[in-house]
């Protein structure tokens, strides 16, 4: 089968599609053959070896996929050969063929596309998990998402209206803030400007933000704080901006405000129950059609490459989906 080859941690450029073995079903496994692979901030960072925790050699990257069960191992039921699923793994995604734990998929709801199907579950569980579970985000509350037409901020602007919050959008360009405007944003604010934080004090009269979805990092999320209302929870999500910025710690005093890390590569060991909490909610929304994941740009497998590069160039719209099979 083809399948994207990480044998040396080095820039996407370096990497390539390679012919190697279709994986085996192990006891309590399910083989996919894989219809949409799609692109996380995180794999980008895995392949060139600096996210905090490296895949050891040669590995294959993509954690989410959309696809049709290949083959299902004895012990397994519910998930006949020719069964529609979407999933997540650590990685493994990028290839003709998968295998996984059964655990890891779900049947997909009829009606979606193998590309939306792929884009759902990271940046869902991640929103969803962050904004219920860790901030309590509540009705009626006032969310400010930062790197809001991003895979995760977009995943949260949704979930935070169907959670009944008042959402701002942060980004940095108007088509980037129409994006985040057309998938539910209340309001928008260009957070490249020097006033931004003006802009959000008057948009919540005078209060600032509930709670803040920061996927973003760097000098931004100290603006941010100092934007926080009382009582706020500020999630710490991630550092696509690149620097992990400091927080004095007078900040959370005179502000009244709370920081809160957000992992959920953590939670299934950690709060198994949350997250079954949280996949339960998400697949009804989506199976009630409340929630459509949302599909920035497909790529053909051969053009691989070009879905990491739009990412790391800050030029995504929602989530990154290479097409497979
Ligand atoms: N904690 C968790 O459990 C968890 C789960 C999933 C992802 N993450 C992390 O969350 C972060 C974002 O992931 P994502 O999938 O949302 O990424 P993404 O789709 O690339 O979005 C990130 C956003 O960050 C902003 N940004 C600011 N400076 C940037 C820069 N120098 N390069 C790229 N983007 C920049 C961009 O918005 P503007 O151009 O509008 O500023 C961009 O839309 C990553 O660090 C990822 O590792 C964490």
């Amino acid at each position: 089968m083809k399948a994207v080859v990480v044998e040396q941690y080095a820039p996407i450029d370096q990497i390539a599609l390679k012919e190697i073995a279709v994986p085996a079903v192990g006891a309590g496994q399910l083989r996919i053959k894989v219809q949409a692979a799609s692109i996380g901030f995180v794999d980008g960072l895995k392949v060139e070896g600096r996210y905090q925790t490296r895949d050891s050699l040669p590995f294959t990257p993509g954690a989410e996929f959309a696809g049709i069960v290949d083959e299902a191992a004895g012990d397994v039921t519910g998930f006949a050969p020719g069964t529609p699923v979407l999933g997540m793994a650590r990685s493994g995604a990028l290839a003709e063929y998968i295998v996984v734990p059964a655990a890891a998929v779900e049947i997909m709801p009829e009606g979606l596309a193998p590309e939306a199907g792929a884009a759902f579950r990271t940046n869902y569980l991640t929103a969803l998990y962050a904004l219920g579970e860790r901030g309590t985000l509540r009705a009626g509350e006032h969310l400010l998402v930062l790197g809001a037409a991003g895979g995760t901020g977009i995943a949260a602007i949704q979930v935070g209206k169907l959670l009944g919050a008042r959402v701002t959008a942060a980004a940095s360009t108007e088509e980037k803030r129409a994006f985040a405007r057309s998938f539910g944003a209340d309001d928008v604010i260009d957070y490249t400007r020097a006033d931004w934080r003006d802009a959000l004090k008057d948009l919540t009269g005078g209060d600032g933000a509930d709670v803040i979805f920061d996927p973003v990092g760097g000098e931004v999320s100290v603006q941010a704080f100092r934007s926080i209302a009382w009582n706020g929870r500020h999630l710490v999500v991630g550092f696509a901006a690149g620097s992990i910025p400091a927080l004095p710690f007078n900040l959370p005093l005179l502000k009244g405000g709370i920081l809160i890390g957000v992992d959920v590569a953590q939670i299934a060991k950690r709060e198994p129950e949350a997250q079954a909490r949280v996949l339960t909610q998400l697949s009804a929304w989506l199976r009630d059609g409340q929630l459509k994941p949302v599909v920035g740009k497909v790529f053909a497998f051969t053009d691989f490459r070009e879905a990491f590069k739009t990412m790391q160039t800050r030029a995504a719209l929602g989530k990154m989906v290479v097409r497979i099979g």
